[in-house]
């Protein structure tokens, strides 16, 4: 699609762009300052940390042990910047476990990053996905949870998963293509999930683990929220896959990357946020006020940001990137692992992410700007697609913008 010229806005307001994401905010303060929070939820062990001993625990095992438990930070910049050992057939690459992941990584991350800088609708759809298929568990299945079954079995088709379909055909093909490694497809959901989370501008940079096993059996239905559902529903919903209040408020804002399809399907491509594919915390204070016509609000998040039990979370997140990302980060990790059964066995290869980026710019928010108020409908894909939107409108207003 190409759009006629737009020339007037060459002269962007600069000091509005910089000034729209001051990045990180509070950073390592903010986590300090979680920390030490004490929550009123008594956090639960899951998977075989609930039986072994402390004794018994591998490296990996305590660490997890103690980042579920809001003990330790599950943020990480261990990085690996060298090329991989060797190609993913080479002896070399066999010999050390985290080579594939990092292939897989390449490959990932190229498809997350848009031209824009922002994160692409793959790389949204990835942690959605990611939390659709660890997220179909409660504490009452013995079955279900991280296990990859949302796209071994026939899963994927339940109304829930609308739009999850293109991430689907993407992550099945990256698992023909790696399956032979012995890569499962419980870790290529989760990995890209923590992939995409830190290829979102913004985004934290998540420890991150492999060897989950695969399960080929459908996961109990009715684990999943809808947007029309009620707090309390959700509250509890949540509670009976050990995620309490605070931890579902800080997961629920990988909504700030969000564009939706499905939920209305006559507003189709509109986003939760003024920023959709960047991870910042608009999200949050966004769905407590008057915003763009363009941003659409669920039911469920406004229920959320209203209730007794998680508004005090979601005021806390407002004005708290920093704070935001250290909760996420514990939160996410406990997601990922509900139904897993060999979380002490696991092994980490946090190295092979990228590098996160706590800063960052929308060199076209004067575009996007106006989108969000109703213009520009001829956008909605490239914005999706997190494609750069400078240079594609040209002409002289916005009354007169065309297609060539
Ligand atoms: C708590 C209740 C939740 C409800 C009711 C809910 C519901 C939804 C719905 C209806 C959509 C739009 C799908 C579409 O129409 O295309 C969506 C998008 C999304 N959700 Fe949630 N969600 C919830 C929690 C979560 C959590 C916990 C995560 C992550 C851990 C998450 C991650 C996402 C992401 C990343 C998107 C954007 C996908 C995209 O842009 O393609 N959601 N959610």
């Amino acid at each position: 699609m190409k759009l006629s010229a737009f020339c007037s806005y060459a002269a962007v307001s600069f000091a509005s762009l910089v000034s729209a994401y001051p990045g990180m905010g509070g950073g390592m303060g903010e986590f300090h300052h979680a920390a030490k929070e004490t929550r009123q939820e008594t956090k639960q062990l899951i998977g075989d940390l609930k039986t072994l001993k402390d004794s018994q625990l591998t490296t990996v095992g305590k660490d997890i042990k103690a980042i579920i438990t809001n003990q330790q930070n599950a943020l990480s910049s261990v990085i690996d910047t060298g090329a991989p050992a060797g190609t993913p057939d080479s002896a070399a690459c066999k010999a050390d476990l985290c080579c594939i992941w990092k292939w897989i990584s390449y490959d990932m991350t190229a498809r997350f990053n848009g031209s824009s800088g922002r994160c692409t609708k793959f790389a949204r759809a990835a942690v959605r996905l990611g939390f659709h298929d660890s997220g179909a568990w409660s504490t009452s299945s013995s079955y279900g949870g991280a296990d990859g079954s949302i796209l071994l079995t026939d899963e994927i088709d339940r109304v829930e998963n609308n739009g999850l379909e293109f991430i689907a055909e993407q992550m099945k093909t990256w698992y023909n293509k790696y399956n032979k490694y012995g890569v499962s497809m419980a870790d290529l959901i989760q990995m890209g999930a923590n992939i995409a989370t830190v290829v979102c501008p913004l985004g934290p940079r998540i420890r991150s683990f492999v060897g989950r096993k695969d399960n080929p059996k459908a996961a109990p239905t009715g684990l999943l929220p809808s947007p029309v559902d009620s707090a309390d529903k959700i509250i509890k919903l949540f509670q009976a896959k050990t995620i309490d209040a605070t931890d579902l408020i800080a997961l629920v804002g990988a909504h700030t990357t969000s564009q939706q399809h499905f939920f209305d399907t006559t507003r189709d491509g509109d986003p939760q946020d003024t920023t959709p594919g960047v991870w910042d915390v608009h999200f949050y204070s966004e769905t407590v006020n008057d915003t763009p016509p363009r941003v659409i609000k669920f039911p469920s998040d406004i229920a959320l940001s209203k209730d007794s039990r998680t508004s005090g979370a979601w005021q806390g997140f407002i004005n708290g990137q920093g704070r935001w990302n250290s909760d996420w980060s514990k939160a996410y990790t406990r997601l990922s692992l509900l139904g897993v059964k060999n979380i002490n066995d696991l092994k980490e290869c946090t190295k092979v992410l990228p590098a996160a980026r706590t800063t960052f710019v929308n060199q076209d928010q004067v575009l996007l700007d106006r989108w969000l108020q109703g213009e520009f409908d001829q956008l909605n894909n490239m914005v999706d697609d997190a494609i750069m939107l400078t240079g594609v409108i040209t002409g002289k207003g916005a009354n007169q913008t065309e297609e060539t």
